[in-house]
């Protein structure tokens, strides 16, 4: 049997190949005078280059064609080429599957710019491309080291439900689940398949509370749902969060974990991922029309740096100040109490130049299960602020005494009998405790570069967009 290798390990370990015969599989990328073919297999960004044989030559050259998928049992040899180390002068090859060249024309396969908007659109296809494989490799890699994060840190992997009863966040609609026919007048939810309305989940973090209060240490890692109708370039209507919960945890010590965690998944691509960085700034060089890019450098930066921690009462006053002073003109004029909108939090980022932590927002714009402040008007939530991209990451000590915790449900309008479960949590042993959740696919988007966040997701879901 002769042995198989990806194109990764082939490239790899280089001339320590040379003179060993091997099996590769791939597709091919390119063909140039008749002999030499570029193969790739998705394990690397670096193509294997083929020599076709002679005795090869007449029997597949017509039958050749970029894209088409195909196994070659060759011999590795040192390249003269500039570009590789090493090459497969082939033996054999095994056409498994060819691509029509009437068809070819049209697909993104075909070598030139295509647009990201039209990358989109080919969902088997976009996988085959440099810079949609670059990304997803490194979501691979993110997501792989965010589990080797919190194993190493002791925390508990946690499957949160899919399914729900209760919206954590309060606010924003989520998408209801059913099996009954929604055309009759009136409906009676007893006879749904739950005996009960049900959602998808917009968060797994009450569920992930109730098991922080008896294992210490858990997190989330999975999809949610959001209906809102945001068609902007950093949401999803679907998206993936981790949501670490700790016990005997005060916001402080969550706001140190959440900057250590997003420092260790950005060192962690910078080691693990850099010739797919490479490549993705020297594309956005091209792309952007740059002189220079500078993806490492952004990189490099946020790790260089504590960041910036402010109230956000401090934040609204620097706002207000800078308004004043600078004769900057906010869309929506700043007042304490409100939400700060986008062009607010990338004002601050720019000007600190480092991403920025706000804490203690006002009660009134964030959810019931975070812990009052004794001023009675803010609460212990915290969001981190990116440059380009906004808020990655909101979380907050959360409200542990059942009483306050009460009031804010009344307070809030959220359905208390939905949730005597999760205020059991305050009735046993109840205990500070915090946690955070981190929107996975707005971090690959800032690690990445990519403008619009459907580009870094493989089936991104927005509205009117769920077709594949
Ligand atoms: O700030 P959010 O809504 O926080 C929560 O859901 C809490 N339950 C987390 C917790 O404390 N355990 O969402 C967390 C993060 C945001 O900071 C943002 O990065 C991301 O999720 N996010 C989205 N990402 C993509 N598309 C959307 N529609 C998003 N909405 C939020
Ligand atoms: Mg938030």
């Amino acid at each position: 049997m002769i042995k198989k290798y990806s194109i990764k390990e082939l490239l790899d370990k280089g001339k320590f190949f040379i003179n060993k015969k091997v099996l590769v599989e791939g597709w091919i990328r390119s063909f140039r005078y008749s002999i030499f073919i570029t193969l790739n297999d998705g394990s690397t960004i670096r193509n294997l280059q083929i020599i076709l044989s002679k005795k090869l030559e007449k029997e597949i050259q017509k039958k050749i064609t970029i894209g088409s998928s195909i196994q070659v049992i060759g011999i590795i040899t040192e390249s003269i080429g500039k570009k590789q180390s090493i090459e497969l002068q082939s033996l054999e090859i095994t056409i498994y599957g060819s691509v029509d060249p009437s068809i070819l024309q049209k697909s993104i396969l075909q070598p030139k710019r295509h647009s990201f908007e039209k990358l989109r659109k080919q969902a088997h296809l976009r996988f085959r491309t440099n810079i949609f494989s670059c990304i997803m490799r490194i979501r691979h890699h993110m997501a792989f080291c965010i589990h080797q994060y919190f194993h190493e840190n002791g925390f508990f992997y946690l499957h949160t439900p899919i399914i729900t009863t209760s919206n954590c966040e309060g606010s924003g609609k989520m998408f209801q689940i059913t099996t009954m026919d929604l055309k009759e007048n009136s409906i009676d939810y007893t006879k749904d398949f739950f005996k009960c309305k049900t959602y998808l989940s917009v968060s797994g973090q009450l569920e992930a509370e109730t098991a922080a209060l008896g294992l210490g240490k858990v997190y989330t890692f999975g999809p949610v749902f959001r209906a809102e109708n945001s068609n902007t370039s950093r949401h999803l209507s679907e998206f993936w969060m981790i949501e670490p919960e700790i016990a005997f945890f005060h916001l402080e010590e969550n706001i140190n974990l959440a900057e250590d965690f997003l420092k260790f998944i950005i060192r962690n691509v910078l080691d693990k991922n850099m010739e797919d960085l490479l490549f993705l700034n020297e594309f956005l060089k091209k792309w952007r029309k740059k002189e220079k890019e500078h993806l490492l450098d952004k990189l490099e930066l946020i790790l260089k740096f504590s960041f910036k921690r402010i109230s956000y009462t401090e934040a609204v006053k620097i706002l207000i100040q800078e308004e004043k002073k600078q004769n900057i003109k906010f869309f929506h004029p700043v007042v304490w109490g409100m939400d700060l909108q986008s062009e607010h939090e990338q004002y601050l980022v720019n000007k600190y130049k480092i991403p920025v932590i706000v804490f203690d927002y006002p009660s009134c714009i964030k959810a019931f299960y975070m812990r009052i402040n004794n001023d009675g008007k803010t609460v212990r939530a915290m969001d981190i602020l990116f440059p380009e991209i906004g808020e990655v990451i909101g979380g907050s000590q959360r409200e542990e005494r059942y009483e306050i915790l009460l009031q804010r449900i009344k307070d809030t309008n959220t359905d208390k009998n939905k949730l005597w479960w999760y205020l059991d949590t305050r009735r046993f042993g109840s205990v500070p405790h915090s946690g955070f959740g981190l929107g996975f696919d707005r971090l690959v988007q800032f690690i990445t570069g990519m403008n619009n966040i459907r580009d870094v997701i493989p089936f991104p879901r927005t509205p009117n967009n769920a077709e594949f």
